[in-house]
């Protein structure tokens, strides 16, 4: 089918957006933007602020905010937002929670904050006589962004490094300056960008005049200026440790040293296959992205990030690994994380503020620490799962209430199938089936 094109659509009213659509997309136009306005917040001051977050808004897009408590990081205990579709991430971290709340709890701790920016630039010339030129001009790069800088500076943060990187063996003329930034509690996505930019500016200004360049070498072609979302040195650890011996009660009628064997099985499997610690590595992001979306931060920078480091030693791998020396069974998570408990969403979107304030409105360092512990309660409970009694058994019955609802079952069958399907395998037929035995009024037995 032909779609209409349209001009202006962005400048057209949001209700003039909607109807657009619906009368050219949809079949059933007037239940369809009925439908969809439906989820328009109930006070227009509200609906307004979302709208505004990023254009062509015609309606919210719902997804749940839950919570897991107990969490017990570094010896404090917090109730973590989650904002999550999938069903059994936040019951997998929450009971991850619970079990070792008995045993000590998360420990986490900050590696470093470092963020990282470029200047990709081209240059003609000898080398040398760059060097010569950048250690000239380099002062001139912190004095000129003084302006953009002071605020930062005064919260402990600023630019910590400069450095000029010579890529031409990669590519004929190719440098960077590369820069490195202290953002203290923002993620500094807007402050890094200013400053490289800035530093574009200074360094083709000065290129121009440089009495030892020539010609060509005169003109420094400005490829582009951007932060780099891999940020290696913005670095957390989290961290369970227990006796094995203590680990009887982590599976049903299974001993500690069992379940250690196999768990530890299970993790080394991710850290030599990249099939397996993709998967792995997955399991640690749905506790990971449930906080960062709670707490308004960029999950597609966060997983970027962590996926590339995943593959730094030039094999991608598990981001966990185990220990295990004396008796003593220890499991860590390593990951890069570049969050913010300031600017951006984090004051704008009220239930970003609901979130932050529910985990006692912490710093950026402590939200590296509260996201990774939940990723590694998350990817705990996945393999303690998948190496014992398996995932499914667990994720079909969270799943369980995603298939009634399809099948539009009612508070009473939704009931019967719950008890029903305590003993049996859920399955999109199963639960078709089992429903239409119920409503063929024959008597199936639970
Ligand atoms: C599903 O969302 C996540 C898991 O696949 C993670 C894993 O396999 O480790 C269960």
């Amino acid at each position: 089918m032909d779609k209409k094109e349209i001009q202006g659509f962005s400048k057209l009213p949001k209700e003039q957006k909607l109807q657009w659509l619906a009368d050219n997309y949809f079949s059933d136009k007037e239940q369809a933007a009925k439908e969809l306005s439906s989820y328009w917040h109930r006070y227009p001051e509200t609906q307004k602020l979302f709208d505004e977050f990023a254009e062509n808004t015609i309606s919210n897009f719902y997804m749940p905010f839950g919570v897991a408590p107990n969490f017990l990081i570094n010896g404090r205990i917090y109730a973590v937002p989650m904002v999550i579709e999938e069903s059994s991430v936040v019951a997998a971290a929450s009971m991850s929670a619970k079990q070792w709340l008995e045993r000590g709890g998360f420990h986490a701790e900050v590696i470093d904050t470092e963020k990282i920016g470029q200047v990709h630039f081209l240059w003609q010339g000898e080398k040398a006589k760059l060097d010569r030129f950048f250690a000239a001009i380099k002062p001139k790069l912190f004095e000129e962004t003084e302006s953009i800088t002071a605020n930062m500076q005064q919260r402990g943060g600023g630019i910590l490094g400069v450095d000029l990187v010579d890529l031409t063996e990669q590519m004929p003329d190719y440098y960077q300056v590369k820069a490195r930034f202290e953002t203290c509690d923002s993620m500094g996505a807007n402050f890094i960008n200013s400053v490289l930019e800035k530093f574009a500016a200074i360094l083709k200004r000065e290129a121009s005049q440089w009495s030892e360049f020539e010609g060509d070498e005169k003109q420094v072609e400005i490829i582009m200026s951007i932060l780099s979302n891999y940020t290696p040195n913005c670095l957390v650890r989290a961290w369970v440790s227990c006796k094995v011996a203590e680990m009887d009660c982590f599976v049903k009628d299974m001993d500690g040293p069992t379940f250690v064997r196999k768990f530890s099985n299970g993790v080394r499997i991710a850290q030599v296959d990249p099939y397996r610690a993709t998967t792995h590595n997955k399991g640690i992001f749905n506790g990971i992205d449930a906080v960062v979306l709670a707490t308004g931060n960029d999950f597609r920078a966060v997983e970027a990030c962590g996926h590339v480091y995943a593959g730094r030693n030039g094999q991608y791998s598990s981001l966990t690994n185990i220990d295990i020396q004396d008796g003593q069974f220890t499991y860590t998570l390593e990951v890069p994380l570049s969050l913010g408990t300031v600017g951006g969403l984090t004051t704008l979107h009220p239930m970003v503020r609901r979130g932050l304030e529910m985990l006692g409105n912490p710093s950026a360092r402590e939200l590296m620490m509260i996201a990774a512990s939940v990723g590694l309660a998350n990817n705990f409970s996945a393999v303690r799962s998948l190496v014992t009694v398996g995932i499914q058994k667990g994720h079909m019955k969270m799943h369980l209430l995603n298939i009634l609802k399809n099948f539009e079952a009612s508070e009473q069958e939704t009931e019967l199938a719950k008890k029903y399907f305590v003993h049996n395998i859920v399955s999109y037929t199963s639960v078709r089936e089992f429903l239409e035995l119920l409503r063929s009024g024959q008597t199936v037995k639970l």
